[in-house]
């Protein structure tokens, strides 16, 4: 039976107690606000229940995984997968590609791929990348699934163009649905044209539909997510344990037992009663790598916005910067130590790896080196990070230390719910839309306009 405890929160170096009135959370400031995360609660329940925002229930849809599973057996067998898509279309994926499958995963053998495709995740409109990928991957070895809940995003549609015309040339104009899938908005009277549905008729292609009610970067544990997950042969039903199971702690109208309140009323009262406008995800684990990229894309989009609900100029948000430990040990912590004290300190760690690697009794012509010889690399790994969050809080700079048992599908859904969640009351802390980002709109626009586009 697979090890499926729950992740653990520990906010402790982050209040008063820890690094002082100055740089952490009060009690007076922790009883304060928990009335109104109380109230925000039961606003964000409403919501859900009414439907408005879908991403909670994504996990539940039984109809919704058994297709997926269905049709990722119909698509099996491919050498390549590739993704074409940016932003919530990508890096859920990637996140949990890089944290759920072995290392160097494109250059393992098919064994140690379980039989599964290598995956390119094709986020950028880089002409060298895009045509490496094309050569790597060629179309008679290879699906493709387009991604875009608008169906208009230019960098996507033009990978699209690209690719279809090259599918023509290749498998064939009446092949392309052997190798080309679509995921994007359903089609219905209510609900917004995407460019892709006349695509997807054109060819007769298999697609999926995105609810209309979840945003892109909350989108991973829908079709987005899940069905790479199910091609990459991921456990989609630990997941869904995972997110269960953080849905039940995610629930609870209490600001101590419910993690993802707790450390959004943290973020909160850090960045806007203490300064700390930078909030740095630091996995001490590979795996978790791209779980920094996706919670900077969540926390970035999400609550960096000009105006509250209130139509009034905030200029909201908490910068979010990916780090890995202990790598980045050695690149920022200098700056984290010394720098300015504007920055809450995420530290993510596994406590259990998945392989221990001892340090073998060798070079004993260097005596120095006593203190490593019969260790494993495991233990250096959690020394060094302890030798972070102590070095941080002699610094007085406020950590939050979250713990997965171990890397496992069950965990890292627990984990990138939660961080949604947290977003979500985050944002109702803030008093903005969580939801839109205007922002990223008018720059589409802009771009479009200056291809010649209508904008
Ligand atoms: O979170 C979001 O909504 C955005 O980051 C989108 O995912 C991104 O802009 C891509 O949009 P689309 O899926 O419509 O192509």
């Amino acid at each position: 039976m697979a090890d499926y405890a729950d992740i653990k929160i520990d906010v402790r170096r982050a209040k008063s107690t820890a690094v002082g009135g100055a740089n952490g959370v009060t009690p007076a400031e922790l009883e304060e606000i928990a009335p109104r995360v109380s109230g925000m609660h039961k606003i964000l329940r409403d919501e859900r229940t009414s439907g408005k925002y879908g991403f909670y229930d994504l996990y539940k849809d039984d109809a919704v995984f058994n297709d997926i599973r269905e049709k990722a057996a119909a698509f099996a067998g491919f050498e390549n997968l590739v993704i074409l898509g940016i932003g919530g279309s990508a890096l859920g994926i990637t996140a949990l590609n890089t944290a759920l499958n072995p290392p160097y995963y494109n250059a393992q053998p098919r064994r140690g791929r379980r039989g599964a495709p290598r995956l390119f995740v094709m986020d950028n409109i880089d002409p060298v990348t895009f045509k490496a990928m094309l050569k790597l991957c060629p179309p008679k070895k290879t699906l493709y699934n387009v991604i875009s809940k608008s169906g208009e995003t230019a960098e996507t549609i033009t990978q699209l163009m690209i690719l279809v015309d090259l599918l023509e040339k290749t498998v064939g104009a009446g092949e392309i649905k052997r190798h080309l899938v679509v995921t994007t908005s359903p089609k219905g009277p209510n609900a917004p044209k995407s460019l892709l549905h006349p695509v997807a008729d054109a060819y007769n292609l298999v697609s999926f539909s995105i609810p209309l009610n979840v945003g892109g970067r909350f989108s991973v544990f829908s079709p987005v997510g899940m069905f790479p997950a199910a091609l990459l042969g991921m456990d989609l039903e630990a997941m869904r344990a995972g997110c269960a199971a953080m849905d039940a702690r995610c629930s609870l109208d209490s600001l101590e037992d419910n993690p993802a309140y707790l450390r959004a009323a943290f973020h909160y009262l850090l960045d806007t009663r203490k300064g700390k406008t930078m909030s740095v995800m630091m996995p001490y684990a590979d795996g978790l790598r791209d779980v920094a990229d996706w919670y900077s894309q969540l926390w970035a989009e999400s609550l960096g916005k000009q105006k509250d609900l209130d139509g009034r100029d905030v200029f909201a948000g908490q910068t979010p910067v990916g780090a890995l430990g202990a790598t980045d040990q050695h690149s920022q912590v200098q700056l984290y130590r010394e720098g300015p004290n504007n920055k809450v300190f995420n530290l993510l760690e596994v406590a259990r790896f998945e392989a221990t690697l001892k340090i073998p009794d060798t070079l004993k012509i260097v005596p120095g080196l006593d203190y490593l010889r019969g260790k494993s690399m495991n233990k250096l790994m959690a020394a060094e990070l302890q030798g972070t969050a102590d070095a941080l809080k002699a610094s007085d700079r406020p950590v939050i230390r979250v713990t997965l048992p171990r890397l496992n599908a069950h965990s890292v859904s627990q984990l990138l719910y939660m961080l949604e969640v947290e977003t979500a009351m985050a944002g109702r802390l803030h008093n903005v839309n969580t939801f839109n980002q205007p922002g990223v709109e008018e720059g589409k626009q802009i771009a479009r306009r200056l291809m010649g586009g209508n904008g």
